[in-house]
């Protein structure tokens, strides 16, 4: 596809989608984040933005159907605290209702499984998860409190790609010291909001026929125009190993991405291959430690490259 008719899928994208609720209110929690307790803008602390969690195609505009993408959002949120752990800023754009940063270790349900009523007017943490909670709760408080989490959340795609494309003008700013980790699944197909149902869909109609047109990639305007310094991560998923390398190899050439990190949906928790244009990395959880995360290496990795982008880019610049 040439660059016009990208631009032109694109523009009619963001115009038929639904006006997104807040923007002013993002954009404004997105500049005090980002230049909190940064004195210089573009030379201060690094900023990461980390996707996480599927988005969703609604089939009809007062939803009651939609079609979702896999993702539990585990990569995001145990990136996430690795990201802060090194340092990093993070505005983690998730879907709601996925897992979240500090939280893998308590049950499901917290707030029913944690507590327990003292008396008829009160409730305690139970004994036996007080100090998962304590933990959960003293560092997702440190990492809000002192600028280093915003938390965004979306649900739909036409949510996801109009705060994607808010926050990475915020971090434009920032040129080589921001960093993407695109591990969000994105959808794929979608109903133009225009042209969709408003009311929901009647069954007695018949079997459904349903048109769905091509969501537009954004890598490519992410790298290109929307924050064109920044250091770029995108992923690949495939349910076949066969494809995967060979397909990360694209995305990595086709939407110049600085790495793409290619994983297999059985495999994801154990391993990953960090595919750049100098060769592929492997990445494995360290299976001598009990509870260790992939991630963990992942980000370190990651990080690492960033370092060698940003001090390639000063060099360059002097
Ligand atoms: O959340 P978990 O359960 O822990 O699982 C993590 C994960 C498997 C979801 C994650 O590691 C992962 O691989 N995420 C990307 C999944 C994917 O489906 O990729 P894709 O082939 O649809 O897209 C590739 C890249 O293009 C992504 O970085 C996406 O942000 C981007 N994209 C996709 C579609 C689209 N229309 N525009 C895009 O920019």
């Amino acid at each position: 596809m040439d660059s016009a008719t990208l631009h032109e899928e694109i523009h009619s994208f963001f115009e038929s989608a639904p006006p997104l609720k807040e923007s002013a209110k993002i954009t404004d929690k997105l500049n005090r984040f980002i230049h909190f307790d940064s004195p210089s803008p573009g030379k201060g602390r690094r900023v990461v933005c980390v996707t996480s969690g599927g988005t969703t195609v609604p089939l009809e505009q007062r939803c009651v159907r939609y079609i979702d993408n896999f993702s539990s959002g585990h990569r995001g949120a145990a990136s996430t605290e690795y990201f802060i752990k090194a340092g990093y800023k993070v505005i983690l754009l998730y879907r709601r209702g996925t897992c979240q940063p500090y939280c893998s270790s308590l049950p499901e349900d917290p707030l029913l499984e944690c507590f327990e009523l003292a008396d008829d007017s009160d409730f305690r943490v139970r004994q036996s998860h007080s100090e998962a909670v304590k933990g959960a709760i003293m560092n997702h408080h440190a990492a809000v409190a002192g600028g280093l989490l915003l938390k965004l959340p979306f649900t739909t795609i036409f949510e996801y790609l109009q705060m994607l494309r808010i926050i990475a003008s915020s971090m434009k700013s920032l040129e080589y010291h921001a960093m993407f980790y695109l591990a969000a699944a994105v959808s794929d197909f979608y109903v133009p909001w225009k042209s969709m149902a408003e009311h929901k869909i009647q069954s007695a109609s018949g079997p459904l026929d349903m048109r769905l047109m091509q969501v537009p990639k954004m890598l490519s305007v992410l790298r290109t125009e929307w924050s064109p310094s920044a250091f770029c991560i995108s992923f690949k998923l495939e349910t076949d190993s066969k494809i995967l390398l060979e397909k990360a190899n694209m995305a990595l050439k086709k939407y110049k991405m600085h790495s793409v990190v290619a994983n297999e949906l059985l495999t994801r928790k154990e391993e990953v291959t960090v595919v750049t244009e100098n060769g592929n990395i492997s990445v494995r959880r360290d299976k001598t430690r009990p509870g260790s995360e992939v991630e963990d290496p992942l980000v370190e990795l990651l990080v690492k490259k960033h370092s060698t982008y940003i001090n390639d880019a000063i060099a360059q610049d002097l």
